[in-house]
């Protein structure tokens, strides 16, 4: 039994920061059919070998290992997770394992409607969906892709399928959907979804990332204060990015205000991309290789003794560290693009957020 900002998790390991192994992101493919320019907004990229990306039964495998050492939670990510064939059977593997208790899916929409149902069926929990403006013509100009009424319509069917514990995840970028934002806290409130603003971050890929270009918390609360008045914070105590807030009507939304004020001391996340590489942090540009020994037949106690050192000696405040560039003026993208082709890792799309 460990202790933690949290309380006590059995089982659970923690970094040198007091943090535990709480929530593990499983990136499933790399690829994408949407191009956010917060994300990829350049013509080509490299992606990962097809021989490299894992089995759904190497990620079960994997997943186990973490479960073992504590995570009870797991987010399905990508690129774009749901161009991975077949992904309700990765779902249905993943719940065989009963120390997963919340299964999530965070996705962009596009495929959805076709897949919703097939999702529910198979046991998934929750489905976050991205969705930065309710304009067709912003989203082209945005992803460079057409699809907009297709990521309208999968939303509908996550809802009329009965997945309870919709949120629907909204970049604010200055210039591009800052008189939206109400907009789509009143479009949240039509389908019983939680509407999350996340402030543009300079992860790996956001390659046209300017500190201009961030829609502050401030700037969000003072612009949702206008329009409804009283907003008051919902007090709780969680690891979730997300600070949430509530409306006079009893409406929620809430705030990842990763560039502005980062929630570095409570992150237990970490992530796996999908060709097995570990990463404990966003921000991070080294990870661990776990598909190495696990292709080469490593014992599960090997790698779990693996997993658990790296963990315990995690140092990671990638945001924060950032945030403490701009005491010196030179906060500005995080990996010039030379360094980007050379390792696709260091994208947001190959880590998943
Ligand atoms: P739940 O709280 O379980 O619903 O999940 P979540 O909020 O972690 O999941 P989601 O994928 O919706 O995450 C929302 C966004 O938060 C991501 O798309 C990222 O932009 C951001 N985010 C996720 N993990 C991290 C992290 O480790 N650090 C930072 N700074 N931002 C993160
Ligand atoms: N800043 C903030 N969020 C980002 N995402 C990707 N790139 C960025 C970025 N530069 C997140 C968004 C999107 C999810 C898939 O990844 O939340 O909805
Ligand atoms: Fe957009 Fe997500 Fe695809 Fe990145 S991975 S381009 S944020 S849809």
């Amino acid at each position: 039994m460990s202790s933690t900002p949290f309380g006590s998790v059995a089982g659970s390991i923690t970094d040198t920061f007091g943090r535990p192994l709480g929530s593990l992101r499983l990136s499933v493919t790399d690829r994408c059919n949407l191009r956010c320019k917060y994300c990829m907004p350049e013509e080509e990229y490299a992606w990962l070998p097809r021989e490299t990306i894992l089995s759904f039964e190497e990620m079960y495998t994997l997943t186990g290992f973490f479960t073992d050492l504590g995570v009870e939670k797991v987010r399905v990510t990508g690129g774009e997770p749901l161009l991975r064939r077949d992904l309700p059977t990765l779902i249905r593997m993943l719940l065989r394992n009963p120390q997963v208790r919340d299964l999530a899916l965070t996705t962009n929409g596009i495929l959805l409607a076709d897949q919703a149902q097939a999702l529910y069926d198979a046991g998934l929990h929750r489905v976050t969906v991205s969705l930065d403006t309710l304009d067709a013509s912003r989203f082209q100009a945005l992803t460079r892709r057409d699809g907009h009424h297709r990521v309208l319509e999968g939303i509908e069917e996550v809802v009329r399928v009965g997945f309870r514990g919709l949120k629907l995840d909204t970049v604010a970028i200055r210039g591009y959907n800052e008189d939206e934002l109400v907009d789509l806290i009143e479009y949240g409130k039509g389908v019983g979804a939680e509407v999350r603003f996340i402030e543009y971050m300079d992860v790996g890929g956001a390659t046209d990332w300017s500190m201009e270009q961030v829609f502050s918390q401030a700037e969000i609360l003072d612009l949702v204060r206008q329009r409804y008045g009283r907003v008051e914070p919902v007090n709780e105590a969680s690891s979730a990015p997300a600070q949430r807030f509530v409306l006079p009507d009893g409406t929620t939304f809430g705030i990842i205000p990763s560039t502005t004020t980062p929630f570095c001391a409570t992150c237990d996340r970490s992530r796996i991309t999908a060709d097995g590489m570990w990463y404990l942090c966003l921000y991070a540009t080294q990870g661990i290789d776990l598909r190495q020994p696990l292709r080469a037949g490593a014992s599960p106690e090997e790698i779990r003794s693996t997993i658990r050192s790296v963990w315990q000696g995690r140092r990671d405040r990638g945001a924060e560290e950032r945030k403490e560039l701009e005491r010196f003026g030179i906060r500005e993208q995080l990996i010039e693009i030379g360094k980007l082709r050379e390792d696709p890792h260091l994208e947001m799309h190959a880590r998943g957020g």
